[in-house]
């Protein structure tokens, strides 16, 4: 089956911005009109959503708000952005969606993936990506990363290593509960190979 609503995920610092960059251009070279985006935001309501959800002055929320913000950045950028392009054919490559509100708040937090899952199936209405690529870094290296490139580090990098080892457990247990839709690549080696596996991948799917 053709696949046109492609997700990335990982934890901070796998290099997802860049690989998915790099995926575009060469999608674009081959004729494929494409669609990027990314979560939470791609919108101007989704990003007003992100600000509240980043900010680092908000350490005071409440874990499920954090989840139903989530939801409701994810709902409007599914309707605004996402369904129009599919409707007009564009091969869509999302930064982040519903595995990310899973791995962090159903799994890091505590929430639970499945209350978390039935959350966002009513918020997207059910809507799956086709297929998902899990870019699998170990959270010392992906932070490492981060602090060499001085990005600037928002509310949730500032959190606890133990967080972003739960993170990590819980993309894995999502690979494990989806093995169709979710491919795993190993994000610990160098860019350009990671790069080369994530591209092998996608182009023998679309
Ligand atoms: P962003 O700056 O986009 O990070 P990255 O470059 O790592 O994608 O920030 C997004 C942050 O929001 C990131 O820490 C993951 C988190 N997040 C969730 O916790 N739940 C979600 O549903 C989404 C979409 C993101």
């Amino acid at each position: 089956m053709n696949k046109r609503f492609i997700t990335f995920e990982g934890g901070e610092g796998s290099g997802k911005t860049t690989i998915i960059n790099r995926l575009v251009k060469d999608l674009e070279e081959k004729g494929i009109k494409v669609l990027k985006s990314r979560e939470p935001g791609g919108s101007k309501i989704s990003e007003q959503i992100r600000n509240v959800i980043l900010g680092v002055e908000n350490v005071k929320m409440d874990y499920i708000t954090e989840a139903l913000l989530y939801a409701a950045s994810r709902r409007q950028h599914l309707e605004e952005i996402v369904k129009p392009a599919l409707n007009e054919g564009y091969l869509v490559i999302c930064d982040r969606y519903i595995d990310s509100s899973l791995a962090y708040q159903g799994y890091a937090r505590g929430l639970g993936i499945d209350e978390v899952y039935n959350l966002n199936y009513y918020a997207t209405g059910g809507l799956l990506p086709d297929l998902t690529i899990f870019i699998d870094v170990i959270p010392e290296e992906g932070l490492s990363r981060i602090s060499k490139n001085n990005r600037s580090k928002d509310r949730l990098d500032l959190e606890q290593m133990d967080f972003h080892h739960r993170v990590r457990e819980g993309y894995l247990e999502l690979v494990r509960r989806f093995p169709e839709r979710i491919k795993i690549v190993d994000g610990n080696g160098n860019l350009e190979e990671v790069y080369l596996a994530v591209k092998k991948i996608v182009f023998e799917n679309i």
